[in-house]
């Protein structure tokens, strides 16, 4: 049996304005899993997930690739993973066999809550992970995560793919997202081979080292809307022609940039500095664009931060979920955890996931 784990993810900084190709954005990985197992079989494969219900889905192949027992809607991550991996193993020439997964998840607490921490992203990066060793292929992290953008983008197009980009590559990372049509006409034009070959035009991945003179809580508010709905629903009304979403991508760069050259220098005040920046300029883009993104929980869980001498903001597309603060090693968070507990908000204890490796190591 082949096991492979991928860890969650949350945003730091730059989101919306990560979903322009280009735009820069930090993300960590963190300490909870999902994991997927794999054991060969024959005839026809399964998966088994809680997301699925009880029963497995079944699948097979036909003379156009995978082909789904139950109608499945809508399609899903795992079964584009899937797809993705079985087309650039059919480019290779190497002989497709058929396999069980079972994914289980960390990434929800046990009465099946989300906390926001991008389990579809870990979901197709494990999966890809298990076929990747299944099939002796080899592949990169930097070739992993295009897979599992290719995988992403077949599902979701307007995915930034940062939460694909902190999973498979864990610890501190600064993220452009690629042009996602550039990536898809790549892929219908030169298979997936070619995609993994060629350059993506905006995707940037780099490793960032993590302050040490501050601390990372995360706070969790409770549950949201849907990402894709903030999203859709920023995207979908023009409201993006507008010269506010302009102004609004240009001061999330300088934001973004400024936490990043204070993370390259490790300074703290620096950090600290851009992460209010970070929470003015999606509070502006929140009043035009009337998102949500700042619920009254998540306003409350920075303001308490902002309280004891740190500094916080909603993490990832907001309307609930988490908010990330940033705190002095020896400050005293007592105070802090007593008025998270007072308005509902959860103290979440989670670590980064460490970095393992390079980009271009196997
Ligand atoms: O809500 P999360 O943590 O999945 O983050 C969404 C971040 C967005 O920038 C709003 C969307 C994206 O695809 O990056």
């Amino acid at each position: 049996m082949i096991t492979v784990r991928a860890p969650g993810k949350l945003f730091i900084a730059g989101e919306y304005a990560v979903v322009e190709p280009g735009n820069p954005s930090v993300l960590i990985a963190v300490d909870r899993y999902v994991r997927v197992d794999l054991t060969p079989s024959v005839g026809k494969g399964s998966i088994h997930s809680e997301q699925y219900g009880r029963q497995p889905v079944v699948w097979y192949r036909d003379s156009n690739g995978i082909v789904v027992d139950h109608d499945m809607q809508p399609v899903d991550y795992i079964l584009s993973s899937i797809a993705t991996v079985e087309q650039l193993v059919s480019e290779l020439g190497v002989t497709p066999r058929f396999y069980d997964l079972t994914v289980s998840s960390e990434l929800d607490d046990v009465s099946g809550r989300k906390f926001g921490l991008g389990s579809s992203a870990a979901v197709t990066v494990a999966t890809i992970g298990a076929l990747n060793e299944f099939y002796d292929l080899e592949l990169t992290r930097l070739e992993r995560y295009k897979l599992a953008m290719l995988a992403t983008i077949a599902v979701s197009p307007r995915a930034s793919g940062g939460d694909l980009a902190a999973s498979t590559f864990g610890g501190w990372i600064a993220y452009s997202a690629p042009d996602r049509g550039h990536a898809m006409t790549l892929r219908d034009e030169r298979g997936v081979i070619g995609a993994l070959r060629s350059d993506w035009d905006g995707l940037s991945v780099r490793r960032l080292a993590p302050p040490s003179a501050l601390r990372l809580m995360v706070g969790w508010t409770g549950s949201p809307a849907s990402t894709s709905r903030l999203v859709d629903n920023l995207q979908g009304r023009r409201w993006t022609d507008e010269v506010h979403y302009a102004d609004f991508l240009a001061r999330s760069r300088h934001h973004v940039e400024a936490l990043i050259t204070a993370l390259d220098e490790d300074d703290a005040e620096g950090v600290k500095t851009a992460i209010r920046g970070a929470r003015r300029t999606l509070g502006a883009l929140d009043s035009a664009a009337k998102l949500g993104i700042e619920t009254p929980a998540l306003a409350r869980l920075s303001d308490t931060a902002e309280a004891i001498g740190a500094a916080a903001k909603s993490s990832g597309a907001g309307g609930g979920d988490c908010g990330v603060v940033f705190v002095d090693v020896d400050a005293d968070v007592s105070a802090l955890l007593r008025e998270w507990e007072l308005s509902d908000i959860r103290h979440l204890a989670l670590s980064v996931h460490p970095a393992e490796g390079g980009l271009d190591e196997r």
